[in-house]
């Protein structure tokens, strides 16, 4: 592949032309450019829009945003973030349900960061991160950029229900092979599917890893938790949370957690990764490891959403007012996934298991063939590997009951 670039170098990597999912997102624009957003689906937009196709921004968030002060965002933070936020994130992870352990919050660019760091500090060059078969596609790249690649387990088995099997070969699979595992696992609401592991699953997940873990390798279970407050009730979601601690000491969960959704601050670039050790002294490592990684990466994240989550948390109405505004918009996005899924089952329309969150998934053979006929209804969607990818989070409800049939009848 060598003649695909002039001076840079491709490095083991799968450097596309263009990113597919900005490819399909600028026809469908142009799309709506030329004939009008009514005549136009475009599920392509990771990101909750309004009806009539516009970001939705929580109002209370940008009212704190408009009242900072210019040292709020132009100051460096610290490396790993402010005490402050290194404090309120980690109530806004966890909720009302903490568990135990020692932890150590760090800020990070988004969720996105925290899984950088994250696959960095706890694998080797050349070793394989695990995570499901269906899963956000950025996983490839970021483990690809620093000499890693992922391997799958099947997320689901022919009773539609986790796949506690595989994972558990998989785990032990490459236990056998390599010093040390990562696994990510993007729960609730995960990305493209829309599963959340039950509390069920989760025990069974904690089971194998326990099992596994007697080999006395170090795991890290990175818990993707991007979608965590858009998946229902915040509190009820964090009930697998105490769970953790039935982990022995070599398996080390990690909590990825992202204001890009949480407070619709998405390009304020702005996460945690949040360590849950049993001991002090790994909580310690986990911070002097990842805060050295951020030095050599991007340095110190931007300090802007880490005042804003400051001061939300320091205002107990204010508080209020964000999560109440909200499950307002949460609960628009739930009618809307319960729209399409109950229409899918009308229509006969097969969808991979769905619980809630940005994204349903459909099964196909040829995703990239039916996206493309899609694309000549004006209806895009994303093709994935196994099937594509529709955001109701980027579509009004009347659109995404409308949709299963378009799909079933295209697909036939
Ligand atoms: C599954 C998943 N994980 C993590 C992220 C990270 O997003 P960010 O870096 O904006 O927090 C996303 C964003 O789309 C996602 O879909």
């Amino acid at each position: 592949m060598a003649e695909q670039f002039i001076l840079a170098r491709e490095n083991g990597r799968s450097i596309p032309k263009e990113d597919r999912i900005f490819g399909i997102s600028n026809r469908a624009k142009e799309a709506i450019r030329q004939k009008g957003a009514d005549a136009v689906v475009n599920g392509t937009i990771g990101a909750l829009l309004d009806d009539d196709g516009k970001l939705i921004v929580l109002e209370s968030v940008d009212e704190v945003f408009r009242q900072l002060a210019p040292e709020d965002y132009a100051e460096y933070a610290p490396i790993g973030g402010l005490a402050t936020f290194r404090e309120a994130v980690q109530k806004a992870a966890f909720g009302n349900h903490v568990p135990e352990g020692y932890k150590q919050a760090i800020a990070t660019p988004g969720g996105t960061g925290s899984l950088r760091n994250v696959i960095s500090a706890y694998s080797s060059p050349g070793d394989q991160v695990l995570t499901s078969d269906w899963h956000w596609a950025p996983y490839n790249t970021i483990a690809g950029e620093i000499g890693r690649s992922v391997a799958t387990f099947q997320f689901f088995d022919e009773n539609r229900a986790f796949n506690a099997g595989s994972f558990a070969s998989k785990v032990a699979e490459l236990l056998a092979n390599q010093g040390s595992l990562v696994i990510i696992l993007n729960t609730p609401a995960h990305n493209p599917t829309g599963y959340s592991l039950t509390l069920q699953d989760w025990d069974k997940v904690i089971g194998i890893l326990c099992e596994e873990a007697k080999c006395g390798k170090a795991i890290a279970l990175l818990i993707d938790a991007a979608y965590i407050d858009f998946a229902g009730d915040e509190d009820e979601y964090r009930e697998f949370l105490p769970k953790l601690a039935a982990l022995p000491e070599n398996v080390l969960p990690v909590m990825a957690y992202s204001l890009s959704k949480t407070y619709t601050l998405y390009g304020a670039r702005c996460g945690a990764m949040i360590c849950i050790a049993k001991t002090p002294e790994i909580a310690e490592e986990f911070k002097r490891v990842c805060e050295f990684s951020s030095r050599g990466t991007w340095s110190n994240s931007a300090k802007l959403a880490q005042v804003i989550l400051t001061k939300i948390y320091e205002d107990p109405e204010l508080l209020k007012r964000v999560d109440e505004e909200r499950e307002k918009y949460r609960n628009m996005l739930i009618a809307r996934g319960t729209a399409f899924s109950e229409e899918a089952e009308k229509v006969g329309l097969e969808i991979v298991p769905f619980d809630a969150g940005f994204f349903v998934s459909v099964p196909c053979e040829d995703p990239d063939a039916l996206s493309k006929k899609l694309e000549e209804q004006d209806i895009f969607l994303v093709p994935l590997k196994m099937g594509i990818r529709v955001s109701v989070a980027s579509l009004s409800e009347e659109k995404c009951r409308r949709l299963p049939e378009a799909i079933k009848k295209t697909m036939e």
